[in-house]
């Protein structure tokens, strides 16, 4: 297993490319599935997750061709045969459930293993399943899998009110709904940029969606999707990863390119009440860290608010304000494996339900700390490039699910990151 060896502290300063979304991707590739031709997809990191989800999608006998170099994915559903996605795979990440919604959608029938546990605890996708029997579906739970079925070709549909907004079940839903459904309504359906973007490659396949970045979104039936040809968004988790990172050292500044700012919600506005100065172009963004750094609260919100995913980096950056602070996640409430490791730094935190209350001002110095998912670990990577001397980030594999080439990214602009074996 890696880890990162990383000497500190060092300011980042210099201009960093964004690479292209994850959990934007992912439910492009699911799309692809729907279409009765080949669907090529630009702009896709070559991350774990995208891996683990192309393999995912070969058991079906859909072909994919991922060129690593122009970071183009070719997925051609033509000989799917096979409407199943084992435990294996699925156990390795959630998102492949999304493969319940692309094969009902496709094939009118699915088995798909239920995703199982997660390292922040509990997460559900009841909703996913709710949802599918409200447009009709079948739905039974057998050994671990769900086997899913429509009755007929074509189901009169529906409608359902997801409680709490879902982003997952949104796309599963979409997924099923755009091929099978005479009529079917999304209530309360996230308005995550990543939702967008599917709807947006749905509709140029020829499906028939209103309502996009609502949060009501309705689904006419089209008897045909054809493939396509898209680029996938970049990564708006990454960016704001970035900006945080460049607000932590006084002396940091950079600029990210290639992004969207406008995906960003009101995270750019929340990151200046800081003190950095943010500013934003067409296709990039410059951050410039504030002297000292302001403390301010969040709370975790759906889209726009302020991202679950971006929680750990905000507490990171929060141990080094002025004053004292607190993080709340109303999302995934036990988020937080990241607050033992940051105390191990010298952060000083306390941990009450769902919210980190977090003294500002420790000086954090370097020490081998460990964690148990993506973003909780690029936290510590953000933690130990400020920290005095050497740290040890253990277990970085979580990083390579979710952070395309983090460790050269940030050396070219400062950081003095190693990867070795553990
Ligand atoms: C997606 C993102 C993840 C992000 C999360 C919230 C991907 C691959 N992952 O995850 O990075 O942290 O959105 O922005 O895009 N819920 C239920 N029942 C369900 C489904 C969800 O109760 O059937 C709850 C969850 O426990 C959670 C909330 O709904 O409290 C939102 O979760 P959801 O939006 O579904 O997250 P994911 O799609 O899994």
């Amino acid at each position: 297993m890696d880890k990162f060896i990383i000497d500190g502290p060092s300011p980042l300063r210099g201009t960093l490319p964004i690479s292209g979304s994850k959990n934007a991707a992912l439910p492009l590739m699911a799309a692809a599935i729907l279409g009765d031709s080949p669907t090529t997809i630009s702009l896709v990191p070559k991350l774990k997750d995208i891996y683990t989800f192309n393999n995912v999608i070969r058991v079906t006998g859909t072909t994919v061709q991922f060129d690593e170099e122009a970071n183009t994915l070719t997925i051609d559903p033509g000989n799917l045969g096979f409407a199943e996605a084992p435990y294996d795979l699925v156990r390795k990440m959630r998102a492949s459930f999304y493969m319940l919604g692309a094969l009902l959608g496709r094939a009118g029938e699915a088995k798909v293993s239920l995703p199982g546990g997660c390292a922040w605890g509990p997460r559900p996708v009841d909703l996913h399943l709710k949802g599918m029997e409200a447009m009709g579906a079948d739905i039974r739970l057998e050994k671990g899998y769900v086997l899913g079925s429509f009755p007929n070709e074509t189901v009169p549909g529906g409608e359902y009110t997801l409680s709490p907004s879902s982003v997952g079940a949104t796309v599963n839903l979409i997924l099923a709904a755009v091929r099978r459904t005479e009529h079917f309504v999304i209530r309360n359906a996230a308005k995550e940029p990543d939702v967008v973007l599917l709807c947006k490659a749905l509709s140029a396949m020829g499906a028939h969606i209103s309502g996009a970045g609502s949060d009501t979104i309705t689904i006419q039936k089209a008897n045909r999707l054809s493939g396509i040809s898209i680029s996938n968004d970049p990564d708006r988790i990454e960016t704001g990863t970035f900006m945080i990172a460049a607000a932590m050292h006084p002396e940091s500044s950079l600029t990210l390119t290639g992004t969207q700012p406008a995906h960003l919600g009101n995270f750019p506005e929340t990151l200046k009440k800081t003190g950095a100065d943010v500013s934003i172009a067409d296709d990039s963004i410059t951050v410039k860290a504030p002297s000292e750094i302001k403390p301010v609260p969040v709370e975790t919100e759906i889209y726009p608010g302020f991202p679950t995913d971006l929680q750990a980096q905000w507490a990171t950056l929060m141990t080094q304000a002025t004053g004292d602070s607190a993080v709340t996640d109303t999302i995934y409430f036990d988020r937080f494996s990241y607050v033992p490791e940051l105390k191990r730094l010298g952060a000083r935190l306390a941990l009450e339900k769902n919210t980190v209350q977090i003294q500002g001002g420790n000086g954090l110095s370097g020490t081998s700390v460990m964690s148990t998912d993506l973003r909780a670990s690029v936290s510590l990577v953000m933690a130990a490039m400020i920290a005095e001397g050497r740290s040890e980030v253990l277990r970085v594999y979580h990083l390579d699910r979710g952070y395309e080439d983090l460790e050269h990214k940030l050396n070219r602009v400062g950081a003095a990151i190693t990867r070795a074996d553990d």
